[in-house]
């Protein structure tokens, strides 16, 4: 069975397109999950998607990973760096995870430019528009292979 990779996005990203442009770009979240979901197919993963604009629903969503993913791709927006809720589903599942930025929040505001998730992450894709999910997905898929080898029992 192909790994499964949950993609989960978080507040406002459903304005992407729209909202902000000179900072997130001018591709939708539907241009994105369709160029991510094509990724996907090329690694050999398969991958869901979901995006919410409340909290309580983000933290259910990773809430309900445990058991059903192998992995996510999270950009939880401005959860990123408000939700000790979000951080404390994160610690709870303990799933490997990439944190994912259209923006490079280092080059922010100071509070964007800290992360309440990314010690938690595999890591962190910062800056790089629609492309950091992509990115994302495949240091994501590469370090589960690298796991996978790892445990694999030895002859
Ligand atoms: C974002 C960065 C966050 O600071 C912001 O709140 C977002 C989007 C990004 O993808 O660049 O909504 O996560």
């Amino acid at each position: 069975m192909s790994p499964h990779i949950a993609v989960l996005n978080g507040p406002n990203l459903n304005l992407l397109g729209e909202r902000e442009p000179e900072l997130y770009g001018r591709a939708s979240l539907a241009e994105i999950e369709h160029a991510t979901r094509e990724r996907a197919r090329e690694l050999g993963v398969e991958c869901s998607w979901i995006q919410t604009n409340h909290e309580g629903e983000f933290v259910e969503a990773i809430q309900g990973l445990k058991g059903h993913a192998d992995g996510a791709l999270i950009n939880a927006a401005a959860f990123t760096h408000t939700s000790l809720a979000v951080r404390d589903a994160l610690l709870a599942v303990r799933l490997p995870f990439v944190e994912v930025h259209l923006s490079n929040i280092f080059a922010r505001e100071p509070e964007r430019r800290r992360s309440l998730l990314a010690d938690l992450a595999v890591g962190v894709v910062t800056g790089f528009g629609a492309d950091s999910y992509r990115l994302g997905l495949a240091g994501l898929v590469g370090h589960l292979n690298a796991l996978h080898v790892h445990q694999a029992p030895k002859r």
